[in-house]
């Protein structure tokens, strides 16, 4: 459920498409150098669209007197969720291709994503999880400007709530194993268990977690 906010503190709320612009805006400036990022604006603004598009998307943005700080985005069907993507891959495709010709080395990882979209989930401890209805928590940042003020345990929050409210029990999600220590121990802090570790066809270490939301262990 979205929060109130005092004057001058942010508030979080549903995402709307008119946010799709500001969520780009963050993700590039906080996950910069990371794949999705380099990318760019153009194929995240499709990405972002994607997750706003469907009915079952669970997305928040943390907004302070009209400026977006901070965002999570996710959904309650992994193939709902994978239908909007396919829907825009036209868009994507485009987007890639124009981003590839200038960077090459994007090639593989862009086959890679295209190919996973478009295939039955290969990993099993995430298929089993999103299989058995797991809310899938996909995106997270704070602008770094709000780093350690407390939007990012607000917006973790508020998808559980929202998840909660419309019958999920367990929300899962992955993360970057290998220098990303402050979102693995914000994740753990916020009752996160690690279930799991998978390797991104390119290698990349990826964690794997999951809270039980009907659990009370965890309070702030
Ligand atoms: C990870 C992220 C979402 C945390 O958001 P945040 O608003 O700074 O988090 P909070 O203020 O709610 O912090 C909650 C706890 O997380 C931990 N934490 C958050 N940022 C941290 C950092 N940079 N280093 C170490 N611990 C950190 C702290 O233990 C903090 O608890 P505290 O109250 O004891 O300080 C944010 O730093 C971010 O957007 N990072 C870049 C993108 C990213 O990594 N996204 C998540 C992976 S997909």
């Amino acid at each position: 459920m979205a929060s109130m906010s005092a004057q001058g503190e942010a508030a979080i709320r549903p995402a709307v498409p008119a946010d799709v612009s500001a969520m780009v805006r963050v993700h590039l400036a906080e996950f910069k150098g990371l794949f999705l990022a380099e990318m760019g604006p153009r194929f995240l603004g499709h990405y972002y669209e994607a997750f706003l598009a469907h009915p079952e998307g669970i997305n928040y943005v943390a907004d302070r007197e009209g400026r977006v700080l901070g965002f999570v985005v996710g959904t309650l069907n992994e193939d709902a969720y994978r239908s909007a993507v396919r829907d825009r891959r036209i868009g994507m495709a485009l987007a890639s291709l124009a981003r590839v010709i200038t960077r090459p080395g994007l090639l593989p990882r862009v086959v890679g994503r295209f190919a996973s979209v478009e295939s039955d989930i290969r990993d099993p401890i995430e298929a089993r999880y999103l299989r058995d209805g797991a809310a899938h928590l996909i995106s997270l940042a704070v602008s770094s400007a709000m780093t350690g003020t407390g939007l990012g345990t607000r917006l973790v929050r508020a998808f559980e709530d929202g998840a909660r409210a419309r019958g999920k029990t367990t929300v899962y999600l992955t993360t970057a194993a290998e220098s990303n220590e402050s979102a693995n121990r914000f994740y753990q802090k916020l009752g996160y268990a690690l279930i799991g570790a998978r390797s991104d066809p390119d290698g990349t270490r990826i964690n794997q977690y999951a809270r039980d939301l009907t659990s009370d262990a965890i309070l702030e």
